[in-house]
């Protein structure tokens, strides 16, 4: 049985995608056996509670300075010996400490076609927001492990969305997550648990 702890910031959708998943039987071999944020009022953390999933949170707010937090959200991952980390939503700057512990370990979630609209500054609604600037015709959402860089690593799994002549960012948002977030996700990993085409 996999692991997983789910780290995330906001609403949850992709964790809730996840336990459905898992519920279904299309996720098989992987357990959640913790779900962590930075931020204490994540209605994510209620939907793990609602599950009987462990929830915590660990906030910057409560260290004195970024090295406590990191050591502090590094001790807490720690402490329930993931085989893999689940970045679902997850918006901060990973120490490079537990980059290199859980090296290989570490996916994501980015909701847009890598390499475009990615890397520093992109994430959430802003993500769509600059697409929709860009005017491109097809978006969507990539699925890659994490390395030390922002959002470099190596891509598992991609999948294309149209965008529609009149999608605001919010529109947007939420067709990427409906037709590919919530599909590519629970799928790597359940390619991860199951060693499907994937180390
Ligand atoms: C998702 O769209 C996810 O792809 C994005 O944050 C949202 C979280 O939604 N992540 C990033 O932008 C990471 N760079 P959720 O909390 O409802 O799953």
């Amino acid at each position: 049985m996999l692991r997983v702890c789910v780290c995330v910031s906001g609403g949850g959708t992709n964790l809730q995608a996840i336990m459905d998943a898992i519920d279904a039987g299309k996720i098989t071999n992987a357990e959640i056996v913790q779900v962590i944020s930075n931020n204490k009022n994540a209605y994510a953390l209620e939907r793990a509670r609602n599950k009987g999933i462990a929830a915590t949170a660990v906030s910057p707010k409560d260290f004195a300075d970024r090295a406590l937090f990191n050591e502090a959200f590094l001790a807490c991952l720690d402490e329930t010996k993931p085989d893999l980390i689940v970045l679902a939503g997850f918006l901060v700057v990973l120490p490079p400490m537990m980059i290199e512990k859980y090296e290989g370990r570490i996916i994501n979630i980015h909701p847009s076609l890598i390499p475009s609209f990615c890397g520093k500054g992109f994430y959430g609604l802003k993500v769509h927001e600059a697409a929709l600037a860009r005017g491109v015709k097809i978006t969507g959402a990539t699925v890659h492990y994490v390395d030390a860089g922002t959002d470099t690593g190596p891509i598992i799994l991609q999948k294309a969305v149209e965008v529609q002549p009149d999608d605001t960012p919010e529109i947007l948002q939420k067709r990427v997550m409906e037709q590919a977030e919530w599909q590519i996700l629970p799928q790597a990993i359940d390619m991860i648990a199951n060693k499907k085409g994937v180390s």
